[in-house]
């Protein structure tokens, strides 16, 4: 399909130079009688090829990178008076849709509206978009972010999560248990892709102790902050479209017995979905353990969605989407997941499994 849209691409380059090529020869021929035909024909054909050729380029770089760019989120949902819990949300998909759920208040063309009408309690009318914690694994770096989105509208704040912590994490969920935080979102955000054969403190697997045991640990602790207030609450894994060629081993989950492959580990780590999705290939410092910078900071952001347009899937999540059977989400639409993740069996088991290695029941 690729290839028969590079071919036609190019057929009808070449069928519109034919016709520009025609109406310069007769523009070279009719012009000025006094030049030499043969060089004005030159002059017009090179100068209307390169133009053209120019224009042709433009549109489509400008054609491909609205493709990769993907689906937009057009919801107009406020979420004022709601938490949004948003895990390794100092960079990337994660501090771009912090950004967006913080601007969901009243609107300033609301503002606008209230002023028309002669109504007067303009400062009443302006409410703030959610309430959003940053839970990230450096203070100093969600500090940074924090800074960076003050303004936006809602408030923001930071705490410390460690995912690949069992510690960091339950220590997380109980501050906000004492401090009496009602969650109306859970987005689990944070990932690590294709690193090194590492451990986290418990000794699983980097990759599925931190994408999914520590999330899993996570989400289960924070379910009763999610369920007490009665409000509706949303849960967002943002997984990957590598979960299609995951494969969950329950006998050697951490590559303990066979030899780590790095890909298989990450593709692992995204499979089991609840409400999740694929945010599209995004340029991010995600790709830090198998890219060089030069190819990660000057190449790949050429052919990569930005983390803004990253985010929009998320986005879409958080306040639009409705349940489906699928409940895997791809360019803010139904996306297509693996056939295993609709086998019960393997979800149940794989539960268990993560129940136990969490020691949830502790
Ligand atoms: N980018 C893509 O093309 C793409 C494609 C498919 C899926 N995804 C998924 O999208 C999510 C966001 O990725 P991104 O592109 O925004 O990547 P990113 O820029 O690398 O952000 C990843 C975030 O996760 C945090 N994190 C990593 N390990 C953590 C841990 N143990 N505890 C707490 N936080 C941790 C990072 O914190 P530090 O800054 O401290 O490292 C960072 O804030 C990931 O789950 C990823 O798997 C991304």
């Amino acid at each position: 399909m690729c290839w028969a849209f590079f071919t036609e691409g190019w057929g009808l380059f070449f069928s519109e130079e034919l016709y520009n090529l025609s109406v310069l020869f007769s523009a070279a021929l009719f012009s000025d009688r006094n030049a030499s035909v043969a060089a004005l024909l030159w002059q017009y054909l090179v100068g209307g090829v390169s133009v053209t050729g120019l224009l042709w380029s433009a549109l489509w770089v400008v054609a491909v990178r609205r493709y990769l760019a993907g689906g937009l989120c057009t919801s107009t949902a406020r979420l004022t008076g709601q938490t949004v819990v948003i895990t390794g949300a100092n960079v990337g998909i994660g501090k771009e849709t912090a950004r967006d759920l913080l601007r969901r208040g009243e609107s300033y063309k609301k503002l606008l509206y209230y002023f028309k009408d002669k109504q007067v309690h303009l400062a009443c009318c302006l409410s703030p978009g959610a309430h959003v914690i940053l839970a990230c694994r450096s203070l100093p770096k969600a500090e940074e972010a924090r800074r960076s989105l003050l303004g936006e509208g809602g408030k923001v704040e930071v705490r410390l999560l460690d995912l690949s912590s069992l510690q960091s994490v339950r220590g997380f969920a109980a501050g906000l248990v004492k401090d009496n935080i009602k969650v109306h979102i859970l987005i689990n955000n944070a990932g690590v892709m294709m690193c090194p054969y590492m451990e986290t403190q418990e000794g699983f697997e980097m990759q599925m102790g931190t994408n999914h045991l520590g999330h899993f640990l996570l989400t289960n602790l924070l379910l009763p902050q999610m369920k007490q207030h009665g409000e509706p609450a949303r849960i967002i894994n943002v997984s990957s479209l590598g979960h299609l060629s995951g494969e969950i081993d329950m006998d050697d989950l951490f590559f303990k017995k066979k030899p780590y492959d790095k890909v298989q580990a990450y593709a692992n780590s995204t499979q089991i979905q609840v409400f999740s999705l694929h945010p599209g290939s995004v340029h991010s410092a995600l790709g830090r353990h198998i890219l060089s910078s030069v190819m990660n900071d000057y190449i790949l952001c050429l052919a990569l969605k930005t983390t803004l347009e990253g985010a929009q899937t998320t986005v879409y999540c958080a306040t639009q989407a409705k349940q489906h059977s699928e409940m895997y989400f791809s360019d803010c639409a139904v996306g297509w997941a693996l056939y295993a993740s609709k086998d019960e069996r393997l979800a149940e088991d794989f539960w268990k499994l993560s129940a136990q290695l969490v020691k949830l029941d502790e």
